[in-house]
């Protein structure tokens, strides 16, 4: 298996708003990079104490037939270690170690399909809805793409120009629909301005496509219910954004009646609602609730299989199973390390495991025994667990 950390290079930045740059990365020989739309990487930067690497995902907001370029764009979190020193310190010509592209909210686009996808997106939520929806208008002639985008006002909107373009590029397929919380009835892109300088004291026509308020379900339901290129039942629906909207979002599409198996969604910060436990287990009875869970968690040995080598792992009670193996310096994959991403599922062989998180798995991949090592403590004293 070939290594999954690369070193690229910052090739170009992108201001995109006062508080979120889009960071141009490409391998130093130009090589093409493996990706699929909506994808994240993972950045490993010197940042914590005393230099300390720290990792962050970052959803790509490029697409593959940008290649070789791969593209994150970071919005300032405040009083966030890694965001804070990306925007105050990235510079075109620095290097930058990765994690090679993951996860699982992806398209995969084809150019026979004919579908429609409504992307509900909310602040820096916009980047991995930006690499699939130019991915499908790339890719798919036959498809429609609705986008339904939340912000605190027009200043606040990441990628204004290039989504204006798209929809000039693409008019009868590609259709954005502004939710402003706060607007400020000033936008500042460049054609309003010009042109403002010459039009009188005429006051400007409302813009059917910008709403103002929270985009919350009776919002997200007034924007569908307009929508007739994209009926309910059939589209597919991808969310992204902070957990309350998604909240939100979702009850308006069960309002709508949309089959829960059409409905996507990446977090990127793990909600206090959703931090209930889950235990899974090789037997096929993934439960997400703990009293499925029959024992406790406790000091346990856990062993690891990963890249041919197998490991014994001592795992406190207060430690994840993580924790644990990065303690010992065993190099395995992660991310967020807060059960989000994915990048360190394991299948569990045998034995039980207690999971803090259980976002970032499908009910189905719990049924199956995967679990995230980032949020696993080990409920037997069994447990074996595969690292892909
Ligand atoms: C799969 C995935 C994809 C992601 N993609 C992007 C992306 O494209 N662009 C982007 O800007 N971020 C993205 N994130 C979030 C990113 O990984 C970091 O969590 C974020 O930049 C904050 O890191 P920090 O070190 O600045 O903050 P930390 O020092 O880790 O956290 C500081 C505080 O801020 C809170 N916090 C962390 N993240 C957020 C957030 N996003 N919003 C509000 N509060 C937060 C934390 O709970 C903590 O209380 C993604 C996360 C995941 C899991
Ligand atoms: S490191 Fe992201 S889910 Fe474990």
């Amino acid at each position: 298996m070939s290594s999954p950390y690369l070193t690229l290079n910052v090739v170009e930045l992108t201001h995109e708003t006062n508080d979120a740059v889009t960071i141009h990365l490409e391998h130093p020989d130009r090589q093409p990079i493996a990706s699929e739309p909506g994808q994240f990487l993972t950045l490993i930067l010197p940042c914590g104490p005393g230099g300390k690497k720290e990792r962050r995902a970052y959803s790509l907001s490029s697409t593959p037939h940008e290649a070789p370029r791969l593209s994150v764009t970071v919005k300032r979190v405040h009083g966030g270690l890694v965001s804070n020193y990306l925007l105050d310190t990235v510079k075109v010509g620095q290097q930058m170690e990765v994690m090679a592209p993951l996860g699982n909210f992806t398209v995969k686009p084809s150019p026979k399909a004919a579908r429609s996808l409504v992307l509900v997106g909310a602040g820096s939520g916009i980047t991995p809805l930006m690499s699939i929806l130019k991915a499908v208008l790339h890719e798919e002639p036959n498809s429609h793409v609705l986008l339904v985008y939340g912000n605190r006002n027009e200043q606040a909107v990441i990628f204004r120009s290039q989504l204006q373009k798209l929809q000039e590029q693409y008019p009868n397929r590609f259709q954005v629909e502004h939710v402003y919380s706060q607007p400020t009835g000033k936008t500042e892109s460049k054609s309003t301005s010009f042109f403002s300088r010459f039009t009188s004291s005429k006051p400007a026509t409302p813009d059917p496509h910008q709403h103002t308020g929270r985009l919350n379900r009776t919002m997200l339901l007034r924007v569908l219910e307009q929508k007739h290129q994209f009926p309910a039942e059939q589209a597919e629906y991808y969310l992204c954004g902070p957990e309350g909207m998604m909240t939100e979002a979702r009850a308006a599409l069960d309002l709508l009646g949309v089959p829960a198996n059409q409905i996507r969604r990446e977090s990127f910060v793990a909600a206090a609602e959703t931090m209930e436990a889950a235990a899974a287990q090789p037997n096929g009875h993934g439960d997400v609730s703990a009293a499925a869970d029959d024992g406790k968690v406790v000091a346990r040995t856990v062993t690891i299989q990963y890249e041919g080598s197998e490991y014994e792992i001592e795992v406190g009670p207060s430690q994840t199973i993580l924790e644990a193996a990065l303690d010992l310096d065993i190099d395995l994959p992660y991310s967020c390390q807060a059960g989000l991403c994915t990048a360190c599922r394991g299948k569990c062989l045998s034995g039980k495991v207690h999971l803090d998180e259980r976002e970032g798995l499908s009910d189905s991949e719990l049924k199956q025994g995967y679990v995230l090592v980032c949020v696993g403590h080990p409920l037997t004293d069994d447990v074996v667990i595969e690292i892909d």
